[in-house]
């Protein structure tokens, strides 16, 4: 791994990893958005922009905007590179592929909350998750200035080789031990231990299960914790099993920087750790989401079984682009973990960091009295 010399200010929580990457504190943050990637890194962590839904040349543009938000602070990407999807494949040909009684159920859902059509169109309606469109957006992270690459879901080892080449850090997400094997053949510098309570693709192994089983498969290699991560006592949690840091998703969602609409940003900060489900309604995968009317709607009896990836979101593309567009409440969502319990309120993420930082503090400070001397 290649190690930078940012000459950060020394911390008491700047342990190895963070000094080899060059952040102050052991927090780790991913968000959609790249004001938000940037506030964390700015603030002393290290922010991941998630951009899985950006076509090639938007990815460009972003990345070089990211860079700019934060000249002097190491930042990252982060993509979804499932392997089992097809070599390439147009929206058309997709569109094709949809059983009719789907193509209704969607229907159904514009009328029975009267959702005017979207003018706008999204991800979904001009590209397809192909392994053509992940071989254009990784040339994009190639050529990129940014410090560090993420696979959120798959790790093919030729992308990564790529990437590592290009001088980056690379961390893989994983959620089960078979898939740190996986990532660590195919080279992969620091692994992310999500388990079952983090918001997104999730498995079904609990962080505080998965957390020392990834660190002993893991041949050295930092490991970082995620899910259900919102309080710093968390993270101190995860430093004392031995993870490097904390992996964070859901609290980002409450920052001012996120620019969320109302109707969403308020069902995020009513709902409690039970307010989430895990649908394969949103991509095909199982992917936990706050609770809405349109994962009830695939709940019920009379729903359709959602389509795998990428049918399911060529599916629903066109129905969430309009809920989007024109706020339709009830139907609004988003990924979130079990953490979403932390997010109380909107603020800026530097006080989301603070706050962290802090607990975090207090939480080691308090261990420490607990043990003998
Ligand atoms: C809104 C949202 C979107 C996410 N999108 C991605 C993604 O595109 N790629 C990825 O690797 N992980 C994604 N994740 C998962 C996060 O990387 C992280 O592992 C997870 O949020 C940790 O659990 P937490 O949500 O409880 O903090 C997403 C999570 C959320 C909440």
């Amino acid at each position: 791994m290649a190690s930078k010399a940012h000459g950060v200010p020394a911390d008491s929580l700047t342990n190895p990893l963070c000094a080899q990457l060059g952040i102050r504190y052991p927090v780790f943050g991913l968000a959609h958005s790249i004001e938000v990637a940037a506030a964390i890194s700015n603030a002393g962590g290290l922010g991941v922009y998630a951009a899985a839904r950006d076509g090639p040349n938007e990815l460009a543009r972003k990345l070089a905007d990211l860079r700019a938000l934060c000249p002097d602070a190491p930042v990252g990407v982060d993509l979804l590179l499932p392997t089992a999807l097809p070599g390439a494949a147009t929206p058309e040909d997709l569109a094709a592929a949809i059983p009719d009684g789907h193509r209704q159920f969607v229907d159904g859902l514009f009328d029975r909350f009267n959702v005017p059509p979207a003018t706008e169109g999204n991800f979904f309606s001009q590209y397809v998750r192909s392994q053509a469109l992940f071989e254009e957006q990784i040339t994009a992270v190639v050529e990129s200035r940014m410090d560090v690459f993420a696979a959120g879901v798959g790790t093919p080892a030729e992308s990564l080789a790529r990437v590592r080449r290009a001088g980056k850090t690379t961390f893989a997400l994983v959620g089960a031990v078979k898939h740190a094997r996986k990532a660590i053949e195919a080279g992969v510098d620091v692994l992310v231990a999500q388990g079952y309570d983090a918001g997104g693709h999730t498995g079904n192994v609990g962080t505080f299960t998965l957390v020392p089983q990834i660190i002993a498969a893991a041949q050295g290699r930092p490991v970082l914790a995620a899910g259900g991560i919102g309080a710093g006592s968390q993270i101190a949690a995860a430093l004392a099993m031995g993870a490097q840091g904390a992996w964070l998703g859901t609290v980002w969602l409450g920052s001012a920087e996120h620019r969320l609409p109302a109707a969403l940003t308020d069902k995020l900060v009513a709902a409690t750790s039970e307010d989430t489900v895990i649908t394969r309604a949103h991509s095909g995968k199982p992917c936990r989401v706050v609770r809405s009317a349109f994962s009830d709607a695939w709940e019920a009896p009379d729903a359709p079984a959602p389509l795998d990836m990428p049918y399911q979101q060529a599916l629903t593309g066109r129905l969430l682009a309009a809920v989007e567009q024109h706020e339709i409440a009830p139907l609004m969502y988003e990924a979130a973990g079990q953490s979403v319990a932390w997010v109380r309120e909107v603020e800026p993420v530097a006080q989301i960091m603070d706050r962290l930082v802090r607990e975090t503090r207090q939480s080691l400070g308090q261990l420490r009295s607990y043990l003998p001397a």
